[in-house]
């Protein structure tokens, strides 16, 4: 009894140390940031005047040094597996950093991905990344490209001492985090950064007197809940999202493919995918986390007559589409937009743009 006790003792004693250890270890790397040679330069962004500011987290302040040395690795191809991906080979500037005109991109091994490449503009306004919301902070989000199989195939030690191996990353971390700081945390640091710099602005969400008079029409249909009725989610104003989650019927039997619901296990979320923005759409083709629509016509097609709803199993289209089903009929009820209408919108829509992204120096090569 009494040694059983004692063992127990031991093991409890040992474990507290052992976590103790493990918490130094924590503090260590955190202190590991603080050496000489580092004076980096606050980062000072220009949004646009209508544009709260964005919230960036304490552990990672913006810094010019940061940011360059971000942009330097979104562009190299260094970080993959066989040295031939870089971000930009599935996020391209020309196409608002969007794989273009792809639905699933080809990751370094040659097997393709089963989701569409997403736009990179305004990401430091959101609270949840990729389709699924599976990334709560944007350094979080740089591991899985980098690591996934489908992807960039990485593997992180590798890669720790090829940016090692480079006199100029040597020089760019040390300017932008301190001496002997390339570690893996930082990459990511540095990738979020500029991540974080790319901002888009579309006047023509803002102030109507920009609008010509189809577009001007088509931000009708676009508000009016008996036509488009789209204002809802892709919340109209900076961004053209209301940065959340919505299911918006795409495919009939949501548990296939569950989106949020395999992040947060809540039925509610089933079939919920981030509402995108509605900025440089026009350059963003194809559509949808499948990339299943060509062309914009398509989607308004379907939220029109192609939307799905099944009362047994999926129960969570969300309310402002589930109005405009017919359960009797078991079809979305006729809205009363005319093809004109829809032509419009269609205008409106591609008006929203913000062409600096596409071209901006700042954010190229
Ligand atoms: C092989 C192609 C490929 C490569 C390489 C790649 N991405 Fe992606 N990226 C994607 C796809 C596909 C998605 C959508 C994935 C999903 O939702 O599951 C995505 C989503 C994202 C998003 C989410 C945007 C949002 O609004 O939620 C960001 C940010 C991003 N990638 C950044 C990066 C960075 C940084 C790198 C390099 C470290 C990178 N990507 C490399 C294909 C790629
Ligand atoms: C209930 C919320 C909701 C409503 C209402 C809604 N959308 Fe969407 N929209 C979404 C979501 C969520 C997605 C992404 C779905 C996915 O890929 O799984 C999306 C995707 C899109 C896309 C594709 C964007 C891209 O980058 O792939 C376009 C374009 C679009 N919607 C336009 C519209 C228009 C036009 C209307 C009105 C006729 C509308 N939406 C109404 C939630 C909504």
């Amino acid at each position: 009894m009494i040694s059983q006790r004692k063992s127990i003792l031991f093991l409890a004693c040992l474990f507290i140390f052992i976590w103790l250890i493990g918490c130094k270890k924590d503090v260590q790397l955190n202190d590991s940031i603080t050496p000489q040679n580092y004076n980096p330069t606050p980062y000072k962004f220009n949004l646009p005047a209508s544009f709260p500011s964005m919230r960036i987290p304490k552990s990672n302040p913006m810094t010019n040094e940061g940011v360059a040395l971000g942009k330097k690795l979104f562009y190299d191809p260094l970080l993959s597996s066989n040295n031939k991906q870089a971000c930009v080979t599935c996020h391209q500037q020309s196409a608002s950093f969007i794989d273009s005109g792809i639905s699933f991109s080809r990751g370094v091994t040659g097997v393709l991905g089963d989701r569409n490449s997403m736009p990179i503009l305004n990401v430091g306004y959101a609270s949840a990344w990729f389709w699924d919301g599976r990334a709560k902070t944007l350094e979080e989000l740089v591991f899985h490209p980098i690591t996934s199989q489908n992807e960039m195939n990485q593997d992180l030690s590798e890669l720790l001492i090829e940016l090692n191996n480079s006199k100029e990353y040597k020089n760019m971390f040390t300017a932008a985090f301190g001496e002997g700081s390339i570690t893996f945390d930082n990459t990511a640091k540095a990738i979020a950064q500029f991540m974080r710099t790319i901002i888009a602005s579309t006047p023509k969400s803002l102030d109507t007197s920009k609008l010509n008079a189809a577009e001007k029409r088509g931000l009708m249909v676009f508000l009016d809940e008996k036509k488009g009725d789209c204002f809802h989610c892709h919340e109209l104003g900076n961004f053209m999202t209301n940065f959340k989650f919505a299911n918006n019927g795409l495919n009939k039997n949501a548990i296939n493919n569950p989106g949020l619901y395999a992040v947060s296990r809540n039925p509610e979320d089933l079939g919920k995918f981030k509402v995108p923005a509605l900025i440089n759409i026009k350059y963003t083709a194809p559509y949808m986390h499948d990339g299943r629509f060509k062309t914009l016509r398509d989607v308004i097609d379907f939220y029109d007559t192609g939307f799905h709803f099944d009362p047994t199993t999926n129960f969570y289209l969300d309310p402002n589409l589930k109005k405009h089903f017919d359960n009797f009929t078991g079809k979305p009820t006729p809205r009363r937009w005319t093809e004109q209408d829809k032509q419009d919108i269609i205008t409106f829509i591609n008006g929203l743009v913000d062409e600096s992204v596409n071209t901006n120096p700042q954010y190229s090569k």
